[in-house]
């Protein structure tokens, strides 16, 4: 079931998540909403928190190129990280971030290179995922929505100031 996705500067997008304790039918309906809702807005990443669920939940799905030339992303490729924890964290990489709450607002971005993260998967059973390419940008860019944080606070004061005010008259002008 496709959930509506919170736009900033909706202040529930501020809250920090807190960590998933049952590893539930609930959860799993959570995770699987979260991939129609991801799906519905053609994003390739969602934190729990943007269908105003606090829980450290995110998901990401990276398209795949399928032979007409197209994308796609299935359900199956979905990876699944609660509760997740970086343990480590090395090298620079910038990269043109977007979000399904700013929609239509790109970016670039400068976060680490490689990640190695720790996390529970929808049954609860520990797991690790490291990678230095640009699933490790999109496990940062959606962890920091755990910490009540959008990529827009990484812009420079410059960049954030002529965010703010193109976002206000988008939003006057009914845009968003
Ligand atoms: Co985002």
């Amino acid at each position: 079931m496709v959930r509506e996705i919170l736009v900033y500067p909706d202040k529930r997008l501020k809250l920090i998540s807190k960590e998933v304790e049952s590893f539930d039918g609930e959860l799993h309906a959570l995770l699987d909403d979260m991939y129609d809702s991801m799906r519905a807005k053609n994003g390739v990443g969602l934190a729990a928190i943007q269908v105003g669920v606090d829980l450290r939940i995110l998901i990401i799905n990276i398209p795949l190129e399928v032979e007409e030339g197209g994308h796609d992303q299935p359900k199956e490729n979905t990876l699944e990280l609660i509760n997740p924890i970086i343990v480590e964290a090395d090298g620079v990489e910038v990269f043109q971030e977007g979000c399904l709450s700013v929609p239509g607002f790109y970016e670039d971005i400068e976060r680490a290179k490689h990640v190695k993260v720790e996390y529970l998967d929808r049954n609860g059973k520990k797991q690790i995922i490291e990678n230095d390419d640009f699933l490790a940008i999109a496990i940062q860019h959606e962890m920091d929505h755990l910490e009540g944080k959008v990529f827009i606070e990484k812009l420079s004061f410059t960049k954030r100031k002529k965010f703010e005010k193109e976002w206000k008259r988008k939003i006057k002008e009914g845009k968003i």
